[in-house]
């Protein structure tokens, strides 16, 4: 991923709220990663939290630029950063891992990694992006969290932090430079060929449990789903929730 410093935190607040405080004050550049080994207030999507074992997991942040790319178009980031990581934990766990929609990575269908992206616009143009991202390596209690894994308790083998960041960068590396040529039709057939609940799944939407199958994710975010009784319709992610 060329030359980038890597700022490693004993314990923060956020390693996302990290970067934005380093932006503000001009001590980072596009292409760091703050790591921390434990976060106080680690944040997930829709305000949740995201709680984390000290020292057990992947708890990192990323500051990127992304000139080329327009408003629109940022979606492209969730999908490369999604495959990514996909990827490194294919490297620990051969089978079973998928991408649900949005933001999370399923293994045994259970979350094992989630993924915070807080991108930031400048007027109409694209400025840069925050993307934090936590993957369970080796904890294996998790504590009034359902529906939780970590690749320790899928493989039983505890692995070097470091070894998974390492591993991490080099895929993040990889899948940018499809996204800084622009490969998006590549990208998007990728990243719909790893979703979850493509055969069959269920669904929340007001509260109400739907059954369906996931058809595909648009190049601007928004799902296809084919809800049993309902037909095939479009919808955004703030109106309905994939159930594992
Ligand atoms: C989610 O599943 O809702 C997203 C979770 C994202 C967690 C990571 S851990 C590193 C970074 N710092 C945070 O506060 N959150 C992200």
């Amino acid at each position: 991923m060329g030359h980038y410093n890597l700022i490693k935190l004993n314990a923060t607040r956020s390693t996302n709220d990290k970067v934005k405080m380093l932006i503000k004050s001009k001590k980072i550049s596009p292409g760091d990663i703050v790591w921390a080994e434990y976060q106080y207030k680690g944040r997930g999507q829709y305000n949740n939290n995201w709680n984390s074992s000290r020292g057990k997991n992947l708890l990192v942040s990323l500051y990127k630029e992304f000139r080329e790319l327009t408003p629109k178009q940022s979606s492209y980031i969730n999908f490369v950063i999604s495959l990514s990581v996909i990827d490194t934990i294919e490297y620990y766990i051969s089978s079973d891992n998928y991408i649900k929609w949005p933001n999370d990575i399923l293994s045994a269908q259970k979350k094992i990694s989630g993924i915070l992206i807080e991108n930031n616009f400048k007027g109409d143009k694209f400025n840069n992006s925050i993307i934090g991202i936590g993957i369970n390596v080796n904890q294996t209690r998790f504590k009034n969290i359902v529906n939780a894994t970590s690749i320790k308790l899928i493989t039983n083998k505890e692995n070097r932090i470091e070894e998974v960041l390492d591993k991490l960068i080099k895929n993040i590396g990889y899948y940018i430079k499809i996204l800084r040529v622009k490969d998006f039709d590549n990208i998007m057939g990728l990243y719909n060929s790893r979703l979850y609940g493509r055969d069959y799944c269920k669904f929340l939407i007001n509260d109400k449990t739907f059954e369906g199958k996931v058809i595909d994710v648009n190049p601007s975010g928004s799902i296809n789903l084919k809800i049993n009784g309902l037909g095939i319709n479009k919808y955004e992610s703030n109106t309905v929730k994939i159930l594992i």
